[in-house]
């Protein structure tokens, strides 16, 4: 069974995002589910050139030298991804942006390499209800981009914190999240 890989898009170490994957990954710790977390504030991940190197050569990896040649082949490997970010001016961060928009380089002769991957998505946003966050916007991303990509959502999981700490606080939240894991079980 391949590993889970979850990709955390906040730079806050101890913020909120990071204490929803903790919660995440209790769940699958339960079953010894073997996972990998990725901290991609702390990774070095370029922005995309359209220079079209990986689809021209159906590399299934990118030209630039960077953190995300580690992560292709893992990518690649995994049947099970998550992401979790926070929301930042009415969608996911721009660490999360980034990676995702590098995984263009996983377009081969066949369509995406990443299709019929499960994903799961943990959003969290500093307002204190949904509709004026910005997270639907986030989750509508999220959702095209899964279509896109022929990937199986199999779930979704947000709510509200702001400060540091507040996630701890949200017991509903992490009740969702711990379900959320559970379905990322082996
Ligand atoms: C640059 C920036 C933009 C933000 N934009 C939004 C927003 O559009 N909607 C919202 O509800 N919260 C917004 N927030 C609040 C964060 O989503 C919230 O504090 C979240 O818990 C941060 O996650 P973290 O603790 O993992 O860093 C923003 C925070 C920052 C720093």
């Amino acid at each position: 069974m391949s590993k889970v890989l979850i990709f955390n898009g906040s730079p806050r170490k101890k913020g909120n995002t990071a204490t929803l994957v903790a919660e995440f990954t209790k769940t699958l710790q339960e079953t010894d589910t073997e996972f990998e977390v990725f901290n991609l504030h702390q990774m070095e991940i370029k922005p995309c050139q359209f220079c079209n190197w990986c689809v021209n050569n159906n590399a299934l990896s990118c030209v630039q030298t960077d953190d995300m040649n580690e992560l292709y082949p893992k990518l690649l490997e995994s049947e099970k991804i998550v992401l979790a970010s926070p929301i930042y001016w009415f969608t996911i961060s721009a660490q999360l942006k980034l990676f995702i928009d590098r995984l263009y380089a996983l377009h081969g002769e066949n369509g995406y390499a990443f299709k019929k991957k499960k994903v799961g998505y943990i959003l969290v946003y500093g307002d204190s209800n949904s509709e004026g966050s910005g997270v639907n916007n986030a989750i509508g991303t999220l959702k095209d981009i899964a279509n896109y990509m022929q990937n199986e959502i199999v779930g979704t999981v947000h709510g509200s914190a702001y400060k540091i700490g507040d996630a701890e606080k949200n017991k509903q939240l992490l009740n969702d999240v711990y379900e959320l894991g559970k379905k990322f079980r082996s």
